[in-house]
């Protein structure tokens, strides 16, 4: 007799994953089946030269737009049943190469916006309170907050929307090149948070980066090239 074992399917895994994008001359071929399984707890980075389709594999793993071929299956569960919308909304945050922020509100407005999209409760107190407080961890104070973000630097638009994702209590965070503006310190403040997500909440943390700084601190690298994804040798 066999004992049946139950284990966890992979928080996210991606299923011979092509994807070719369709201009009205020429079609580009981006991924070529790309199969690969990303771990709770693991802080994983993503290298790979300008227009390997870094962000593209980022846009597809986050539920933003779906492969031309494969698929993808979040808990075990193919996102297609489950609803991208749905997924996006509950189990996986983006932080955006472009930051995509609300330009019309407040940082706070934009932090506490997407925590009642999503509907992110802190465990204690209000959504503003806990709002103001990520974004004073990340070095934005209150009168930063409170300003317009069209009002901020770059590397400050970035922190906010670092902390618009990290205010979503989700399963999986996503970020594109999120240090790219920010000075060294800031930086390592932001690897070291997210480091403690994979291992102190259990998330998996996914980041594409051209820092090799950034890369030696993940748990896993992994390289995209000529449309594949592998895993680097020397990860553990
Ligand atoms: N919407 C689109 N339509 C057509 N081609 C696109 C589209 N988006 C990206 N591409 C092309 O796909 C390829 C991969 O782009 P992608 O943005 O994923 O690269 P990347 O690795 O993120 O680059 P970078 O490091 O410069 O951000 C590029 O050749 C790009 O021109
Ligand atoms: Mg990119």
């Amino acid at each position: 007799m066999t004992t049946a074992t139950t284990t966890a399917p992979p928080v996210l895994h991606l299923a011979g994953i092509s994807h070719t994008y369709s201009g009205q001359r020429r079609r580009t071929t981006v991924l070529r089946d790309v199969e690969y399984t990303f771990e709770r707890g693991t802080f994983y980075t993503i290298l790979g030269p300008s227009g390997s389709g870094k962000t593209t594999l980022l846009s597809l793993a986050s539920g933003l737009d779906t492969p031309t071929r494969g698929s993808i299956a979040f808990n075990g569960q193919d996102l297609s049943h489950l609803g991208l919308g749905r997924y996006r909304n509950k189990h996986a945050a983006t932080i955006f190469q472009q930051y995509n922020l609300l330009t019309y509100m407040t940082a706070l407005q934009n932090v506490t916006t997407a925590m009642e999209i999503t509907g992110a409760k802190p465990a204690t107190g209000s959504r503003k309170a806990r709002a103001l407080q990520l974004l004073g961890d990340i070095g934005l104070d209150k009168a930063m907050a409170t300003r317009n973000v069209m009002q901020l630097s770059g590397g400050q638009q970035q922190r906010v929307a670092i902390a618009r994702a990290l205010a979503c209590d989700v399963d999986i965070l996503f970020a594109d090149e999120p240090t790219g503006n920010l000075d060294e310190g800031t930086a390592q403040g932001i690897i070291d948070t997210f480091s403690d997500l994979a291992h102190q909440q259990d998330k998996c943390v996914v980041v594409v980066t051209h820092s090799q700084r950034l890369a030696a601190q993940s748990d896993r690298v992994l390289n995209l090239r000529k449309g594949k994804l592998t895993e680097q040798a020397n990860t553990p």
